[in-house]
């Protein structure tokens, strides 16, 4: 029974809520690996939209169980939030979601530490999503972070949360921010959280790899993106976990031997909100375009989204660290309104072409853009479900991508509900979800 991996090739937003939706019918769990409410995957079934932060997509499956991984941060009011609304929309986490007692818990004040760190002159902002995800991951990796499990033991928690609001007093003071720390009330507030969140906080490690003993099949549902990775991604301009491969296993606690394949998610063409280098960026009316027809807009801040055409090295690069075994194209539907679509095919700097991606920002933005341009189909792809009903111009440029990406294209998403889509008959990704 196999087990497998679903992450975002490109800077995230690549449509992996979708993704998720439709590929966890055949999984009996789905988890979360990293990342916290930075994350905003949408959901489509019918008239009805749902985005979800903090919950594992899984969740709107009935029947099936949802797991917050060690890997992933916290805030508690969010995920309460989060559950209320989706109540509210009749689906019941309860006894079927379950949270890491290793995961660590966000505070208000790692916002506030955002925002010291974002808002400096002379600072380049990163154009985060403001949401104290950075400051958290900080604290983890200080070893002075407090996880679930510290939340649940009232006295420890009191005492772990007095020293870290010590530090960030200090912190407050410095800057001479008038932004109140949080004290009592805050210690207060998170008691109540606390309570309501214990009956779901278990050992999620234990409950995976003994599920996975059983025979129960997981699905690990990336946040973020590859380009995102704070290992692997266009640091400094990236998130502060792994977004990439190796979190689903550092951030859940189930081994790399007990996960069977990955699919990397990439739309047809690129985008990426907040700051950094993007070589494939379309400045101008075809940048215009793309945000108009894809509604490119950020599901968690509303920022509108950074576009551009298909990035095929910045794919490479992406196949090589995660090892796809097959990619989902999302949004190629978006393309249907263009006379002519232009995809990068390698990069030069300082004139010749280079077969590695820049490590620095500075190179990274220095890069010029190698491109072939193909011609578009003009006609409505949208909510196609079979490959052979595609104009043959889209053929062609799907097989362009899957030519230059070196990895199969497994499934094909014509639009952003669950029912739009082309599963590639005899694909190994067709394979690896019958398992
Ligand atoms: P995620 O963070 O990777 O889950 O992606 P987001 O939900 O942030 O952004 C993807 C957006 O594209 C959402 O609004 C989806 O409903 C939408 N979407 C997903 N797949 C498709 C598709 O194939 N076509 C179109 N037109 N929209 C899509
Ligand atoms: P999903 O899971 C797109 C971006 C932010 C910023 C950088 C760092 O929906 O694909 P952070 O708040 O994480 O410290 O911000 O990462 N970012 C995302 N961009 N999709 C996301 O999540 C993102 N989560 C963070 O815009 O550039
Ligand atoms: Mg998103």
């Amino acid at each position: 029974m196999s087990n497998l991996i679903v992450l975002g090739a490109q800077w995230g937003d690549e449509g992996k809520g979708k993704v998720v939706d439709l590929f966890c019918r055949h999984f009996d769990i789905v988890a979360r690996y990293q990342g916290g409410h930075n994350a905003g995957h949408t959901v489509r079934i019918g008239s009805r939209k749902v985005i979800l932060k903090l919950v594992p997509t899984g969740i709107l499956r009935p029947g099936k169980q949802a797991v917050i991984g060690n890997g992933v941060v916290i805030y508690p009011p969010a995920l309460l939030e989060e559950i209320e609304t989706l109540e509210a929309v009749g689906v019941k986490p309860a006894g079927r979601l379950f949270i890491s007692n290793r995961a660590h818990v966000l505070f208000p004040f790692h916002r506030m530490a955002e925002g010291v760190s974002e808002g400096r002159p002379g600072r380049v902002a990163i154009g985060t999503t403001s949401r104290g995800i950075g400051p958290c991951y900080e604290d983890k990796a200080a070893r002075r972070g407090i996880r679930m499990a510290d939340l649940l033991d009232a006295e420890r928690f009191s005492e772990l949360y007095q020293r870290l609001a010590e530090d960030k007093a200090t912190l407050r003071e410095a800057f001479r921010l008038s932004e109140p720390v949080g004290g009592e009330k805050t210690l207060r507030e998170y008691a109540a959280y606390a309570e309501r969140l214990r009956p779901m906080v278990t050992d999620t490690a234990m409950l995976l790899n003994r599920a996975i003993a059983r025979g129960k099949r997981v699905l690990f549902e990336g946040a973020q993106g590859t380009m995102l990775d704070i290992d692997h991604g266009s640091y400094p301009f990236v998130t502060s976990s792994n977004a990439s491969v190796g979190g689903a296993s550092t951030g859940t606690g189930v081994p790399p031997r007990r996960i069977d394949g990955v699919v990397g998610v990439s739309k047809a063409y690129v985008t990426r909100v907040g700051g950094g280098p993007f070589p494939t960026e379309a400045a101008g009316e075809d940048g215009e375009r793309l945000r108009t027809h894809g509604v490119e807009f950020g599901a968690v801040t509303g920022r509108p989204r950074r576009c551009g055409w298909f990035d095929a090295p910045l794919l490479r690069y992406a196949a090589a660290i995660n090892g796809f075994d097959s990619l989902v194209i999302t949004k190629s539907d978006v393309l249907d309104h263009f006379e002519r679509i232009p995809v990068c095919v390698g990069y030069k700097l300082d004139g010749r072409l280079i077969e590695e991606l820049p490590a620095t920002p500075r190179a990274l933005s220095a890069v010029e853009a190698v491109y072939e341009t193909l011609p578009g189909w003009r006609t409505s792809t949208c909510g196609i479900t079979a490959y052979r009903a595609l104009p043959a111009r889209a053929k062609d440029y799907l097989r362009f991508l899957e030519q230059q990406a070196g990895v199969e294209i497994g499934a094909i998403s014509t639009g952003p509900e669950r029912k739009q889509t082309i599963l590639v008959r005899g694909s190994k990704l067709e394979k690896l979800l019958r398992g």
